[in-house]
């Protein structure tokens, strides 16, 4: 299981920092929350304190866009440094058109499905994503329980992947916790975004390593 730290719950007033204090805990991806008060209802920050953090670790920036029309900003984000885009197929966007604008700049392109939304929603561009990012709790504010619900959306997609013989990665975002990564695990997936876990513990390193252990011990 590979664990994407959510920078949302880190100390923002020493931002830079919290990223290389994640990298050296063994967190695999940096998660990166854009919020812009429209599509969710909380604001966080955008594109060039991203191109500022970008020094502070070699390890994948994976970006979350919580945003309306994600089409306006991709090239701003690619030109940031972010490694995986992930955006709403709930969003005002066209699709396909963000799609390519995320392939045309060489960033790894993957689609987010709220809780809400059928995963038959992302099936139509399955061949293309890198990643599929199944929301386990309502996306805006993290320190959320997850749904355990969500897992039947996790396996299905595990099916269809296999069956089309695509190496899609599936990641889930929301409330990831010692006494909820297994259910996640169990389902197929492979990355866990957490927040609260990982910035809510004493120790980030021991947070991380007993998540991941969680996994393995299955
Ligand atoms: C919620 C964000 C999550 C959030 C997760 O909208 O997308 O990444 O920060 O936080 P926890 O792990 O605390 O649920
Ligand atoms: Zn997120």
């Amino acid at each position: 299981m590979l664990i994407a730290p959510s920078l949302l719950s880190c100390d923002f007033s020493i931002f830079g920092e919290e990223i290389a204090r994640v990298d050296r805990a063994g967190a695999d991806w940096m998660h990166l929350d854009i919020m812009d008060g429209h599509f969710v209802p909380n604001l966080t920050f955008g594109a060039p304190i991203i191109k500022k953090l970008r020094k502070y670790t070699e390890k994948p920036f994976d970006v979350h866009l919580m945003i309306s029309e994600p089409h306006k900003y991709i090239g701003d984000f690619a030109d940031a440094g972010a490694d995986i885009i992930s955006f709403h197929v709930e969003c005002d966007s066209d699709i396909d058109k963000t799609l390519s604008l995320i392939e045309e700049r060489g960033v790894k392109p993957a689609l987010a499905v709220k809780p809400g939304t059928p995963v038959d929603a992302v099936l139509p561009y399955l061949d293309r994503l890198y990643m599929v990012l199944v929301m386990t709790v309502e996306p805006g504010f993290g320190g959320q329980s997850f749904m355990a619900d969500m897992m039947p959306k996790v396996e299905m997609l595990r099916k269809e992947i296999a069956a089309r013989k695509l190496g899609t990665l599936i990641e889930v975002d929301g409330g990831i916790a010692k006494d909820t990564i297994a259910a996640a695990a169990k389902a197929g997936v492979d990355i866990c975004v957490a927040g609260t876990a990982v910035f809510g513990a004493p120790d980030a390193k021991a947070a991380i390593e007993e998540l991941k252990a969680l996994c393995e011990s299955l």
